[in-house]
């Protein structure tokens, strides 16, 4: 190949690795990105020692893979394989570290105007149920929330913690969430950072970020299967004695009739069952991820959706919607007159993957930029500029067809 679509070696490398690259052009990477082969085999390979040994054996047996995977997605973000607790997923490793703030009436959470839908439905409930208070901070004239802001509220509130999405599902923005951290630790306030988006595409160092609990999954940028996510947890709480609300017989010892502990590290934050074949792929996920090198992908993903971009601003009757002074490789554009969904639809029959966003999934933005619904196309590192070339080309012959726009 030459020219303008010219592969260099390591995304020629990558994209072998990778046999969904094969059938389709995927590009939604936020949604679920595809897996690398050494995560397939890690999932296939401990599936197989269950349907041969037992589950309960299987994982005996893979005991050495199991811690590795701690070891690795602990390097990942520069922390310790004792900080890590892995859940199903994301929203999960959110509830559980709101769980372990003791609550009352009155309390008050800080979040942003940015945070993911269920993590605001999450404080809705906690209001309702236990009468906590929202509050809000503001947002920067171009997007994200103003440190400044979550300074004063800080100050003047005391709010009981802070709960931010650092990139949020339905635009290519990037909270400054190592500010937010630096404020909440001078001002002793545990902060929760969602960083489902985040983990796999940027990097992310616990300590500078000053995080007390951090939230992520394994299927999106950091390519790992779906089903599995992980909570980080901050020396700082567990010292506290951070516990979830609903511990169970792994994550506490049961001491006597009405007494329990938890036990010391991360895992009290876990459920004794497992999906070990899940587990074992995130480990691998990680581990091929540090392979690529974080900042490499990081400057490809943003690369290739700066791209994406450009190529959008060239089309009539399309708003890009993405604000913030960092933006991410997840690029969000209102296609006018039309329903998202209907393209992303007419894309896949194209063989190409993209999403819809709807407004009920970001209500506080999508009615700040007068949205119904938005298309998302979230690059990654494997993916090439032929294949962006060829998705503008499809979404210009989609919408020549529909008789809606033409090109600018
Ligand atoms: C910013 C953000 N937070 C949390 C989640 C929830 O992740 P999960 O579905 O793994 O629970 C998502 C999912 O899209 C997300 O985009």
């Amino acid at each position: 190949m030459t020219g303008a679509h010219e592969i260099g070696e390591s995304v020629r490398r990558w994209r072998n690795d990778t046999p969904g690259c094969a059938g389709r052009i995927h590009l939604n990477n936020a949604g679920a990105a595809l897996m690398p082969q050494p995560v397939i085999d890690a999932i296939k390979a401990h599936l197989e020692l269950e349907i041969s040994l037992g589950g309960y054996e299987a994982a005996d047996s893979a005991q050495k893979e199991i811690v590795s995977t701690y070891e690795s997605v602990a390097q990942l973000i520069g922390t310790h394989a004792g900080n890590i607790a892995v859940v199903e997923n994301a929203t999960v490793a959110t509830a559980q570290a709101l769980s372990s703030i003791p609550f009352e009436a009155g309390d008050i959470v800080l979040t942003t105007r940015q945070d993911y839908v269920s993590n605001q439905l999450m404080l809705l409930n906690l209001a309702k149920r236990l009468g906590i208070r929202i509050e809000r901070a503001d947002d920067l004239p171009d997007g994200g929330v103003d440190p400044d802001s979550v300074n004063s509220l800080i100050q003047n509130r005391r709010p009981k913690c802070v709960l931010m999405t650092w990139i949020p599902t339905n635009s290519g923005l990037v909270q400054n969430a190592r500010a937010i951290g630096e404020i909440c630790a001078g001002a002793e306030v545990p902060f929760i950072l969602d960083a489902c988006q985040a983990v796999g595409q940027l990097p992310v160092d616990v300590e500078s970020l000053n995080c007390d609990f951090l939230a992520a999954t394994a299927r999106k940028f950091l390519r790992g299967p779906r089903g599995v996510g992980f909570l980080y947890v901050s020396d700082r709480m567990l010292k506290r004695g951070a516990c979830p609300l609903f511990p169970d017989l792994h994550g506490a010892e049961w001491l006597g009739p009405d007494s329990y502990r938890p036990v010391e590290n991360a895992r009290c934050f876990e459920n004794w069952e497992f999906a070990y074949a899940l587990l074992l792929g995130l480990g691998a996920a990680a581990r091929y991820t540090l392979d690529v090198g974080i900042d490499r992908g990081w400057k490809r993903s943003g690369y290739l959706a700066k791209t994406v971009r450009e190529k959008l601003s060239e089309l009539d009757g399309i708003r890009l919607l993405d604000r913030g002074q960092v933006q991410c490789a997840i690029v969000s554009a209102e296609i006018q007159g039309r329903d998202a969904g209907d393209i992303v639809k007419a894309l896949q029959d194209r063989g190409i993957n993209t999403s819809t966003i709807v407004r009920e999934h970001a209500i506080i933005d999508m009615d700040e930029k007068s949205a119904r619904t938005a298309l998302r196309i979230s690059p990654h590192y494997y993916n090439t500029t032929k294949e962006i070339d060829d998705c503008i080309a499809a979404l210009t012959e989609v919408l020549t067809r529909c008789g809606e726009v033409g090109k600018g």
